[in-house]
């Protein structure tokens, strides 16, 4: 990515709070945002998301706390004011206007004079691959080509800030995964500081430098794709982000501190499996968290004896192609998924008593 120039200000929100109607949607929330770095939002429906980028944008005013692009305070500003530029889920093209026209939109009202605005229009239809089709209008584009119009409208101004609220979700599997990479090579490229709404957590893993969970208008976990992955700070967010086995346990002081040690899993005969408390938990209850594919399941064979494995059986299984996913049950009733890969990963069969061991590197303790 290029070096980001001064004139693309970070994010820097304090304790902001946004209600509808005496309702807290936004509630307290802190963020910075790195400058010129792609930043996701992402979260289930009417976590906040939406909220929290047109309060950015100042689409939706705060009730308190402060938003400011780098050292500038634009909580007062009004939204033509704060040199954003935004693609709305819906695209919002105007529908009597061209291709060009749309796009040029946002320069007509800076009054870029014709020459200028010619070739910034000309330059941002080439960047999205949409040379061809200036003088249609919305009406005669497809879906994908529809938002890369809106994307191409949003970054001709040359804005400080790019919001962007679940800009793929109109479009078909493999469009979406065409403008996600359009998305990711015009963002940097321009470095432009980009915040990018979805509830698409592959989405999020893909394009992020940062992804921030939202959970109730407040901010569960924010981190690099691969913290949030390997390193989730709750249940939530572990459950939200990828599949994962949750488990309840109680957790003994020890564990507690912060100490890798075991485990036992509840149940009619308790099992212990290795694990890491990712911060200092109070003892008592709390999740085991172990994605399928960190978990080793063999078949049960006697003449290879593991006393660190437990035995399961298998209670369902699902052929993948590249992997087969099991449904596995624990002595005591609890059941897991197990995702095999590699030769012979269709092995074991539905009844079949399997050996399976938890990661010690990868088997978290989390808050309930
Ligand atoms: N104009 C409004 N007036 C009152 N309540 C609103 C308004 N807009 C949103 N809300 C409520 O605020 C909460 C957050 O909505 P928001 O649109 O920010 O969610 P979201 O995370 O973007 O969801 P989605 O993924 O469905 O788009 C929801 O409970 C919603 O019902
Ligand atoms: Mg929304």
């Amino acid at each position: 990515m290029n070096s980001p120039s001064p004139a693309r200000p970070g994010i820097h929100i304090e304790a902001l709070t946004v209600d509808y109607g005496g309702a807290a949607v936004i509630d307290g929330l802190h963020l910075d945002i790195e400058r010129g770095s792609f930043f996701t939002l992402l979260g289930p429906s009417g976590c906040g998301k939406t909220t929290l980028l047109r309060t950015i944008a100042g689409f939706v005013a705060a009730r308190a706390g402060c938003i400011r692009f780098g050292e500038r305070d634009v909580t007062r500003v009004p939204p033509h004011l704060r040199d954003i530029g935004m693609v709305f889920q819906d695209y919002a093209l105007f529908p009597d206007k061209t291709v060009s026209d749309n796009v040029a939109y946002g320069l007509r009202a800076r009054r870029v004079d014709a020459e200028n605005l010619r070739r910034r229009v000309g330059e941002a239809l080439e960047r999205v691959g949409l040379s061809a089709l200036g003088e249609r209008l919305p009406a005669a584009l497809s879906g994908g080509q529809r938002q890369r119009v809106a994307l191409a409208r949003a970054l001709v101004i040359q804005p400080q800030v790019l919001l962007m609220d679940e800009p793929l979700s109109n479009l078909d599997a493999k469009l979406r995964l065409q403008v996600r990479q359009t998305i990711a090579e015009l963002q940097a490229e321009a470095g432009i500081t980009t915040v990018f709404v979805t509830h698409d957590q592959d989405e999020a893993l893909a394009l992020s430098h940062r992804i921030g969970v939202m959970n109730r208008g407040r901010l569960e976990q924010v981190g690099t794709p691969a913290e949030i992955y390997r390193r989730p700070a709750t249940g939530y967010v572990a459950d939200f982000v990828g599949a994962a086995n949750l488990l309840p346990v109680t957790l003994s002081s020890a564990v507690a501190a912060g100490e890798r040690t075991s485990v036992a899993l509840g149940g009619a005969q308790p099992v212990a499996v290795p694990a890491q408390a990712v911060s200092a938990l109070p003892a008592g209850a709390a999740l085991l968290m172990a994605r399928p594919e960190t978990l080793a399941l063999r078949p049960d064979t006697s003449d290879a004896p593991d006393s660190a494995a437990v035995s399961v059986r298998v209670l369902r299984r699902q052929y993948l192609g590249e992997k087969t996913s099991y449904r596995v049950q624990l002595p005591g009733g609890e059941q897991l998924q197990v995702d095999r890969h590699g030769p012979g990963h269709d092995a074991l069969q539905v009844g079949d008593p399997g050996r399976l061991r938890f990661d010690p590197a990868s088997t978290l303790v989390l808050a309930p």
